[in-house]
């Protein structure tokens, strides 16, 4: 009860005092603002709030203006529900943002297919977030590609470019993002001829990860894959430089933060991880999109953020299409996106509503992420 008031007073006063309308769009974003991973919810929120503004600003989009309503989720799949209700429910939404990670946004997509409100997630990369069972959720959408890519990505840049040939594998057993990728990168690796020698997962709260390091530096692995988010893998990465790990540190998007560095100090030196756009990118949208950012939040933008611009315009797009706020139009609209360009790069949604993309590899060079390649799908 404690927390659902929170998530309410969160959301009033980051409504303002909206009167509703029939002649608004009403958008919802959930992200988390709160919790283990604050800083995707923050860069989230700064961006979704800037492309709204910017249609707003432009006269609004098919003739009428978009009010919104952003509700934390403390990446909290409970709360996750709770806040995907509350929109759904309360406010009356005729699609929402949202929500950031996987295990928050599994709920959140289930909930809006239940209530036919189409959803897009900017950043959440587990296939179930579309698809569950085998049956895809046609009202739920993402501006992403999916893990089975990003396992693979990294597994080849393991195998191939950084030649290892002893894989070790430590993730967290109760999130679906992080149990989900170490599978895929498993069996990448394996069916690239490495060797996965260690396989170990944790719990939610754990944050002694001794025994399991033990058993990783046992294992002679030369590479040590770590699928979470920045926050554990801060953590883990120094116990693992304590326990004399050398092995190289690799992982997916979840280390993006410019708190891994702060957590992890010098242990994260040298790591290499998967994103969705890298800063350094010369591409003008990327240089106007960074300057812009810059301007208004001093700090460079997150692929969080830059992704949660590009779903928000999607979806902005989406309703210009469907001239209006009927949310059945909306999912159509969207279903159909095709080449839309946005900052990380072109949108064309596939038949799962899951954006096909390219990845880049960034590396931690003197505490920064500096740009490796892109790889393409
Ligand atoms: N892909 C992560 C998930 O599904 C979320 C994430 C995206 C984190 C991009 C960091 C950067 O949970």
């Amino acid at each position: 009860m404690k927390r659902m008031t929170a998530v309410l007073a969160a959301a009033l006063l980051l409504s303002g005092c909206r009167a509703q309308t029939a002649n608004e769009i009403r958008i919802g974003l959930i992200t988390p603002l709160t919790g283990d991973v604050k800083t995707f919810g923050e860069s989230v929120k700064n961006a979704f709030e800037m492309a709204v503004d910017e249609a707003n600003r432009a006269g609004g989009v098919a003739g009428m203006k978009i009010a919104f309503v952003v509700v934390d989720d403390r990446n909290d799949p409970t709360e996750a529900s709770n806040a995907a209700n509350l929109l759904i429910n309360r406010h009356k939404v005729h699609a929402i943002v949202g929500s950031v990670t996987s295990k928050a946004t599994i709920p959140v997509s289930d909930l809006a297919q239940g209530s036919k409100i189409p959803a897009i997630t900017p950043s959440a990369t587990n296939p179930k977030v579309t698809v569950a069972d085998g049956k895809r959720k046609d009202f739920m959408f993402r501006a992403c590609f999916i893990d089975p890519f990003q396992g693979r990505v990294m597994s080849r840049f393991a195998r191939e470019t950084l030649r290892k040939e002893k894989a070790a594998v430590l993730f967290d057993a109760s999130n679906d993002y992080s149990k989900g990728i170490a599978e895929f990168f498993g069996n990448d690796f394996k069916d690239l001829g490495g060797k996965v020698v260690a396989y170990e997962s944790y719990g939610k709260d754990d944050v002694d990860f001794s025994p399991l390091l033990t058993k990783i530096k046992a294992s002679g692995a030369d590479v040590l894959f770590l699928p979470d988010y920045y926050n554990k893998v801060g953590l883990i990465a120094k116990q693992a430089r304590e326990k004399g790990i050398k092995a190289t540190l690799i992982g997916p998007d979840g280390w993006d933060s410019p708190d891994l560095v702060k957590i992890a100090g010098d242990a994260v030196e040298g790591g290499y991880f998967s994103n969705h756009y890298s800063p350094e990118d010369t591409r003008p949208e990327v240089a106007g999109w960074v300057k812009k950012y810059r301007e208004k939040f001093g700090q460079t933008p997150d692929a969080l953020g830059t992704l949660a611009y590009d779903a928000t315009n999607l979806l902005l797009d989406a309703i210009r299409k469907a001239g209006g706020n009927d949310p059945l139009k909306i999912r159509e609209a969207l279903a159909a996106i095709k080449g839309f360009k946005g900052v990380t790069g072109e949108f064309t949604i596939d038949g799962n509503g899951d954006a096909v993309k390219s990845a880049v590899i960034l590396r931690i060079v003197d505490g920064r992420q500096k740009f490796v390649k892109v790889v393409d799908p």
